[in-house]
């Protein structure tokens, strides 16, 4: 404990440090509900459809009584998702290009799937810090995490625009044109696949992953550009080996859901599943080697400790699994971008 300073009995001086960020730590909550209530109502997309409006409208045409619309709608304004001209009120160009419902990257989905599904686990975050243990109420305990009776399908389609604006900015950063045909592990929503198929026109991608997943995923691509290039195999990585006959396997936002003796399984049956110069990618927030971050890497890993086994891992812990599961010629590419900060990748000798 430190002594108190210019010690008047009872009373302490004024501390050296400025609280404003602890004040902003206190108050995060704050920001993303304000946010996840905005999207609920659908604030920005009938903004978009009408080209702005003063508040009365904006509160007629929400439903919603004057006062919360026009909290709301400060708010929103303070966080640069609105912009106030006057009595007119208009989307900002970030909630235009994320926020607008049926626009490509539309984010609500991701927003909707974080209010519904991941922040409920949040609220008891302080039990799986003592407990070490995953939170998230499972419906079907034992059925595994990603059963369907444990995940709503929205999770999937929540997940798609982190993952494809991911996916655009691998592409860009890294050169895979050489690869023809990828296996997507856990490959989920398919959003890698489709944005992998839009930028290489000779690639075919083979999206692995549980049967109820490829069910949905399968319907939801359907008539999507790129998506006759994208190919299935239901199954389970844990309980069997991986299909062979790929170029490169593809790891995203996977290897952080399990611990490190379910990983370097994993690992083992990538090597197996790959042919001799076979290329594996592994797409996470990566965490710097001396554990102080980065900021986003080290909040994800706190929302895996929330719901699953796993842990946002260090580049280093990565480049040892891989040197012992057999794979050699280990670099990092780093990046921005939304669900990924960098790859790891590794070849087969
Ligand atoms: C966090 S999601 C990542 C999805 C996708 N790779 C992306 O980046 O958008 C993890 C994926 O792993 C899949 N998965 C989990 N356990 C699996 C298993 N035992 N076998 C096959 N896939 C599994 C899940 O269904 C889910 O699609």
């Amino acid at each position: 404990m430190r002594p108190a300073v210019n010690g008047a009995q009872g009373t302490q001086g004024a501390p050296s440090s400025d609280p404003t960020p602890l004040m902003r730590m206190t108050t995060g909550l704050w920001v993303s509900q304000t946010l996840s209530a905005a999207e609920e109502v659908d604030l920005f997309t009938f903004l978009s459809e009408k080209g702005g409006s003063d508040l009365t409208e904006l509160a007629y045409g929400l439903n919603l009584s004057e006062r919360p619309t026009e909290v709301l709608v400060t708010a929103c304004a303070a966080l640069g998702l609105l912009r106030r001209q006057g009595d007119h009120i208009v989307n900002t160009d970030l909630a235009e290009d994320y926020l607008v419902r049926g626009t490509p990257y539309f984010l609500g989905d991701y927003i909707r799937m974080l209010r519904e599904f991941v922040y409920p686990g949040w609220m008891r975050v302080a039990d799986a810090v003592r407990e070490d243990r995953p939170v998230r109420d499972e419906s079907a305990p034992g059925a595994g995490i990603f059963a369907k009776e444990n995940r709503p399908a929205f999770f999937w389609n929540g997940l798609w625009p982190l993952s494809a604006l991911t996916a655009q900015t691998l592409a860009a950063e890294v050169d895979l044109s050489f690869i023809t045909s990828l296996l997507d592990v856990g490959g989920g929503g398919g959003a890698f696949a489709v944005e992998l198929c839009r930028r290489y026109r000779d690639l075919s991608v083979t999206i692995y992953d549980l049967p109820h997943v490829c069910e949905h995923t399968q319907e939801f691509l359907r008539g999507m550009d790129h998506g006759e290039r994208v190919r299935f195999h239901a199954g389970d990585f844990f309980a069997e080996d991986l299909p062979r006959g790929h170029d490169a396997i593809l790891l995203s936002m996977i290897l952080h859901d399990w611990a490190e003796e379910a990983n370097r399984e994993l690992l083992d049956k990538c090597y197996r599943a790959l042919p001799a110069g076979g290329l594996i990618v592994i797409s996470e927030l990566l965490v710097d080697d001396d554990r102080s971050g980065p900021l986003e890497a080290a909040l994800m890993s706190m929302n895996m400790l929330v719901g699953t086994p796993g842990r946002n891992y260090a580049v280093g812990e990565y480049r040892s699994w891989l040197e012992d599961a057999g794979f050699t010629r280990t670099r990092v590419v780093s990046f921005h971008a939304p669900g990924a900060n960098g790859v790891v990748l590794a070849r087969k000798p």
